[in-house]
């Protein structure tokens, strides 16, 4: 099967991230399917952001991935803007889709209202260059949040006006790809309310220090009062909880679980050991990171042999895009 998917470089990896998406990608290279994964720095152009920090940014989230399990030797690993095509698709994909439908796009109008200033053409176009990204590569499947579902349903809509309006009915050029959601639908942030996000600063990020994570965790809310009055002893209230699932082996869930119905644990020596089977997992994700870190010249190596190949592709399926649809 061939893989394909994207991340914006908007700042630094988050737990949620990595169960929500990485997670997912580094399993399906790591059983042989055939991986594209890149850095979406055009589409992280559709909000405001400070053009100086933004190529660290992106060298960083590429440090980040490898060091949590992208293997640039299995995986197809390149940033976004260095590959042409990218755009150049989703010129022509603009001109088939339908104006209607990407007003109703729920990003569109969740960043809009967010940002009623700051409303771009980019914003509004984006699910579009979402589509170019994927189909070029002609994937069979593409591991997104659950969020990105829109996203991948109208991909799967103008792979199906382009075929029917250019290709001949027994020779479609563009796949319809599956989406692909990861088991872990939804992380929760510190505040143990809203996802984990960059936007709500509620976030731990995947290599942050060991000091740092166990300042944010001392603070993280347990569950809220209110719930426990109706529901005491319920571990499932509980964010803290929900996190032992992601890090703690199952003994250790059970035991926390256990501890929590009968209240002999206290929250911050549950939070202690959460923080050892977190440290555990990040631990090494971390020390990679900073090793990665030490030679960028090896990074910008790596995404220029991505790119190299990302480029061969995608050159391929324009020549194909660019004579069915009579350009000259
Ligand atoms: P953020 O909300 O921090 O800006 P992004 O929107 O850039 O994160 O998300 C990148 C990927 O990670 C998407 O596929 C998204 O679905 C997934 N993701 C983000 N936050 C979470 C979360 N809290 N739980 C599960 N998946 C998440
Ligand atoms: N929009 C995706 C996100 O915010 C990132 C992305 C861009 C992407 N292009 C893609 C994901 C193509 C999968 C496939 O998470």
């Amino acid at each position: 099967m061939r893989i394909l998917s994207g991340i914006q470089p908007s700042g630094q990896l988050h737990l949620g991230n990595y169960f929500g998406a990485i997670y997912n990608w580094v399993r399906l290279q790591n059983k042989g399917e055939e991986c594209f994964f890149f850095i979406a720095d055009l589409h992280a152009q559709t909000v405001p952001y400070d053009a100086a920090t933004r190529p660290g940014i992106i060298l960083e989230l590429a440090a980040t991935l490898i060091a949590a399990g992208v293997d640039p030797k299995k995986s197809t690993l390149f940033v976004q803007s260095q590959v042409p095509a990218h755009t150049q698709l989703s010129w022509i994909l603009s001109c088939l889709a339908p104006f209607g439908e990407l007003e109703r796009m729920v990003q569109f109008k969740e960043k809009s209202d967010a940002n009623p200033q700051a409303v771009n053409v980019g914003l509004f176009t984006y699910p579009i260059l979402q589509a170019a990204d994927v189909l070029l590569y002609r994937p069979d499947m593409v591991p997104v949040g659950i969020d990105q579902a829109q996203h991948l349903e109208l991909t799967r809509t103008l792979a199906h006006k382009f075929n029917n309006r250019f290709c001949p009915a027994d020779e479609p050029l563009f796949k319809e790809p599956q989406t692909l959601h990861s088991t872990t639908i939804k992380v929760l942030g510190l505040d143990g309310q809203r996802k984990m996000s960059k936007s709500f600063n509620n976030y731990i990020g995947l290599v942050e220090s060991e000091e740092a994570i166990w300042e944010k965790l001392r603070h993280a809310a347990t569950d809220p009062a209110r719930v426990r009055r109706a529901d005491p002893g319920n571990p499932d209230i509980c964010n803290v909880f929900a996190w032992h699932k992601l890090f703690s082996p199952v003994e250790v869930q059970g035991e926390r679980a256990e501890g929590c119905r009968t209240a002999r644990i206290g929250c911050i020596d549950c939070k202690k050991t959460l923080f050892t089977h977190m440290n555990a997992i990040l631990a090494p994700i971390r020390e990679r990171y900073h090793e990665l870190m030490r030679q960028p010249d090896d990074i910008r190596q790596v995404l220029e042999e991505g790119a190299i190949r990302a480029r061969k592709e995608s050159a391929a399926t324009m020549e194909k895009v660019y004579n069915l649809v009579g350009a000259l």
